[in-house]
């Protein structure tokens, strides 16, 4: 039982946390515009909009997903740890975490008014996690190995 229940809310953190993890880079193209075009109140808001983003969905979102996961794995932990798929999908699940962190990083230079990219890099890093999510979720639902 509680594994259907730690399963289910380890489900909507990860919704949680993806929204964020796709809409954050988004703002950062935006405000890349927004600080082109020389729209000052444009910017402060997208400032605003990206702190609270990154602060008050993105990192407690990681945090459940985290503690939740870690409570799966303790209901049968050399089991789980044993297994092919899992310690994929760890790997993979600590590469999101370093691009987690790398997205707060953007966001403090940004409201720094240091910007150190492009619109179109922008664009690139935002792609990165879909192949993230595409690969977890298969590992995790298919477990292939
Ligand atoms: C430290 C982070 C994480 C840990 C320790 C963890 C661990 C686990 C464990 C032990 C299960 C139960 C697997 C089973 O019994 O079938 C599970 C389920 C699941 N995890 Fe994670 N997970 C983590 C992060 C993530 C992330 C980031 C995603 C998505 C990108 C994800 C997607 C899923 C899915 C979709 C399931 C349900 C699989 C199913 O029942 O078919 N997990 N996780």
């Amino acid at each position: 039982m509680a594994y259907l229940w730690l399963k289910a809310f380890h489900i909507m953190a990860i919704v949680t946390w993806f929204a964020a993890i796709f809409y954050l880079p988004r703002l950062f193209i935006y405000h890349t515009q927004a600080l082109a075009e020389g729209d000052l109140k444009g910017v402060e808001r997208f400032k605003t909009m990206e702190r609270k983003l990154y602060r008050g969905i993105m990192n407690p979102s990681m945090v459940a997903v985290v503690l939740l996961g870690t409570g799966l794995l303790s209901l049968n932990f050399a089991g789980y740890l044993s297994q092919t798929w899992l310690q994929l999908k760890l790997v993979l699940v600590t590469l999101l975490i370093i691009y987690h962190f790398w997205c707060g990083m953007l966001q403090r230079r940004l409201a720094a008014d240091k910007n150190d990219h492009s619109e179109t890099w922008y664009r690139f890093f935002n792609e990165l996690p879909v192949f993230v999510l595409i690969f977890v979720v298969l590992l995790a639902v298919i477990k292939p190995w």
